[in-house]
Formats: structure tokens, C-alpha cells, sequence
């Protein structure tokens, strides 16, 4: 079983966007048993609310399918609870490294070697979803090859 958490800063955006993306790679492939698959935000600031809706709209558009969905901070304790958290940003890495208290740590890693930018500053969520798919199929392919 493989655990990852999907990190931005909200939880309503990027890293739910991403958390649907790869479920929709993993479901297609009848791989549901072998992964554990969840998303956090580092601030919580949208606690306990949905997508965004225009990243549902998105979503629907390019037919990837997603649960309900209730946005969650990260706290100390998810550190054990996963195998890789994969950041939307480099300031994510650094907000979990304040949370979790840690100077560095091989299973914090960015979806691209860039930042990911921010649909709820650009309003750009075709970008976002590119960028997102891209970074999704680069990752998949590696979790496969494990
Ligand atoms: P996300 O986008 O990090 O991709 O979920 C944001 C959503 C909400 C806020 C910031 C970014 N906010 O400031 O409420």
C-alpha cells in the first residue's frame, strides 16, 4: 500500500485537483487495493469546504471524477500517516517542515520541479489542470515502476 498526501496551501484547489487526477489513473488501472490517496492544506483558512467550485468545473470539463470532498489542514500527526507528501509549491515543503518540526525529509517533494501556480490568485484553472496532469503522469509512471 502506497499513502500520499497531496499539500497546497488551502485544500480547496490544487492538491484536491491533484488527489482526483490520480485516483481517476489509479481507478482506470483496477489498482484501488495498492494505494491510499488524501490531500491537506498547510493553512485553515477553507476548513471543512468543498472544491473550489470552478475546479470542479474544470474537472467535469476533461471528465475526471471526484468525491465529495471537505478540506482538511495537515497536522503533526499525518507525518506517519503517509509515505510521500507531494507539494504544489516549495513554500508547502517549507510549511511542513514547520508543522511536523523537521529540518528536511526525503518523503516531502515537489509534483514538478516548478511551482505550481495558484488558480485562486491567476484564475488561469486550465493551466493549473496542465500543469497538474502533467506532474500526475510523471508521478504515476514512477509509482508503477516501484
Ligand atoms: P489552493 O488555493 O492552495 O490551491 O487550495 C487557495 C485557496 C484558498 C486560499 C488560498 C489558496 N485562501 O487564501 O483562502
Amino acid at each position: 500500500m502506497i499513502r500520499i498526501c497531496f499539500v497546497c496551501l488551502g485544500n480547496i484547489c490544487r492538491s484536491p485537483m491533484a488527489e482526483a487526477i490520480l485516483k481517476n489513473f489509479i481507478k482506470e488501472n483496477g489498482e484501488d487495493a495498492h494505494y491510499y490517496i488524501a490531500s491537506r492544506g498547510t493553512s485553515s483558512e477553507e476548513e471543512g469546504n468543498d472544491f473550489y467550485p470552478p475546479v470542479k468545473k474544470i474537472l467535469d470539463l476533461h471528465e475526471i471524477e471526484y468525491d465529495k470532498h471537505v478540506a482538511k489542514k495537515v497536522v503533526k500527526e499525518d507525518y506517519d500517516k503517509f509515505d510521500y507528501f507531494v507539494c504544489m509549491e516549495k513554500s508547502n515543503m517549507d510549511s511542513l517542515f514547520k508543522i511536523f518540526q523537521i529540518e528536511d525529509c526525503s518523503k516531502i517533494i515537489l509534483l514538478l520541479d516548478r511551482d505550481i501556480s495558484d488558480p485562486w490568485y491567476t484564475r488561469d484553472f486550465e493551466t493549473t489542470y496542465q500543469d497538474i496532469y502533467e506532474g500526475i503522469l510523471t508521478l504515476y509512471k514512477k509509482l508503477s515502476n516501484r
